[in-house]
């Protein structure tokens, strides 16, 4: 009786909590009307044959400069805009150094908000110190101390209305010598108040000595996996919310940025693509090394128990982890037209000249997203498990299955990114004899002619 008593206790309270799941769900509606727009950096030197053209990042961020009216938020992982660092005359900066003369000028007029992940010894501070002079507000937040991980997430609040998020560092290479993906979406105080929550965890965060647990009743959302935030993008009906990185950083209702993906993965019922610098079923910075195989098993699963097609753009660079492709030509390997496995891996490689190939840190597919038959993902981290356990990082999540659509949506604009770049001769097939040395080392010869 005691067992039934407590069974019926436990049933009652989950429905319950299904019935407030309910009233909750009355608030995912939001008004806003917002416009959605995909955006890229597409490094000099390099073309599609198929263009796809999309605003560029850098007049993105110009745009959304000239439009703030009264505060701008950036969550930022380090700053180096101008080409200093470089101890070059690389005529390409001159972006970068636009957008911190810009913002330099706004910080004297709006309320600028800057948090930064707390710069290393040999991190360049000039940018910083040169808004912070302007007016702006920095805070610098230690990660290492609170997490052991780094501040790495890279998103734009303006007026509480407008949103940036994607890829691209506060980098002058972000803007022309490294291939990068965001999202901007205009007019959408909901989307930008619930964005404004992370922004200011991390505020918080650089202030304190530890991560609070639980967090504040201010930080938590309503908008999650389970219920999205129900509103219009272009005039299509969509389903939106944001993931955030560390677990440990997400308030109550948020949806952590590995629950996010393997959903995502979940729900796929053609295909997974992802675009991603690095992909490693291991904790990258570990020591000792820990295998994390999260995504990876995920993956494998709806390849082999749906047949789902699963395709990885991938990056490398001399710094890339050479534990990388052996385990890419592992997942590659389960590929077998009999059995209907399909999983396939491509290194995109952006060509450099031998000037280019002079600028540290650059000329690399730096892209951070995942577009399945159902939704688009735009994120922040790279995708080992560094990221997803230590790390802050967010993503856009924009989910439009169910919607009539006029024009294409998110989802089938990012897919078109995906194949433009899958198609073009910039990516190489990796396959049982392909090693790292051989595809990312022979980039300058490969292209010296550019
Ligand atoms: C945002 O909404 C305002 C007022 O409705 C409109 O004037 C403006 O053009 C919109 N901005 C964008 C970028 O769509
Ligand atoms: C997308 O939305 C549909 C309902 O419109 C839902 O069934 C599906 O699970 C959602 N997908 C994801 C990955 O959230
Ligand atoms: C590797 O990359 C670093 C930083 O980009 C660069 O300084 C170095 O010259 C590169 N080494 C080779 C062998 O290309
Ligand atoms: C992603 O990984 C690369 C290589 O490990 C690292 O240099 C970079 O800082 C990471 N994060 C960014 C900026 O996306
Ligand atoms: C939304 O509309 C803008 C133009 O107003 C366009 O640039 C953008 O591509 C559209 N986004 C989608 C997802 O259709
Ligand atoms: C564009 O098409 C030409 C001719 O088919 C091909 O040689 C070239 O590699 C293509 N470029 C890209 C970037 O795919």
């Amino acid at each position: 009786l005691f067992f039934k008593g407590f069974w019926l206790a436990l049933t009652t309270t989950a429905a319950f909590s299904h019935l407030q799941f309910q009233k909750h769900c009355c608030f995912c509606f939001c008004g806003c009307k917002g416009k959605f727009v995909l955006v890229e950096s597409i490094p000099v030197g390099v073309e599609f044959n198929s263009s796809t053209p999309h605003q560029s990042i850098y007049e993105t961020w110009l745009s959304l400069i000239s439009e703030a009216q009264r505060s701008l938020d950036i969550a930022s992982f380090y700053w180096t805009l101008t080409n200093k660092d470089t101890q070059t005359q690389e005529p390409t900066a001159s972006q970068g150094e636009k957008i911190l003369q810009e913002l330099a000028q706004l910080s004297r007029k709006i309320s600028v908000r800057i948090a930064v992940s707390t710069p290393s010894e040999t991190q360049p501070k000039d940018d910083i110190k040169l808004l912070a002079d302007s007016g702006a507000e920095v805070r610098t937040v230690n990660m290492r101390e609170l997490t052991s991980g780094v501040l790495h997430t890279k998103f734009w609040v303006i007026d509480k209305k407008h949103i940036y998020i994607g890829s691209a560092n506060m980098d002058w290479r972000s803007l022309t010598q490294v291939k990068e993906l965001g999202a901007v979406v205009y007019n959408c105080s909901c989307l930008a108040s619930d964005i404004g929550k992370i922004f200011e965890a991390y505020w918080f965060l650089a202030q304190s000595k530890t991560v609070p647990s639980p967090w504040p009743s201010q930080y938590t959302t309503l908008y999650n996996k389970d219920t999205p935030m129900q509103l219009l993008l272009n005039g299509t009906d969509s389903r939106v919310y944001l993931s955030s990185s560390p677990p440990s950083l997400c308030a109550d209702g948020r949806t952590s940025d590995l629950q996010a993906i393997l959903s995502i993965i979940r729900d796929a019922q053609q295909f997974v693509y992802i675009a991603v610098m690095n992909y490693l079923p291991t904790m990258e910075f570990s020591s000792p090394k820990r295998y994390w195989a999260a995504i990876d098993t995920e993956l494998r699963r709806v390849a082999y128990e749906r047949t789902v097609r699963v395709r990885l753009l991938i990056s490398c660079w001399n710094s890339s982890s050479p534990f990388m492709f052996p385990f890419l030509r592992s997942l590659a390997s389960v590929q077998d037209s009999r059995s209907k496995l399909d999983i396939q891996v491509k290194i995109f490689l952006v060509p450099a000249s031998p000037s280019q190939k002079e600028i540290p840190y650059a000329r690399v597919n730096h892209n951070k997203y995942m577009v399945t038959d159902k939704v688009a993902y735009i994120g922040t981290s790279n995708w080992s498990g560094d990221y997803f356990v230590n790390t802050a990082g967010s993503a856009l999540v924009v989910n439009q299955t169910s919607a009539q659509s006029t024009g294409p949506t998110v989802q089938e604009q990012l897919q078109s990114v995906f194949e433009r770049d899958w198609d073009s001769s910039y990516s190489i097939q990796l396959n049982h004899n392909t090693n790292l040395k051989d595809v990312c080392e022979p980039q300058a010869t490969q292209y010296s002619d550019l």
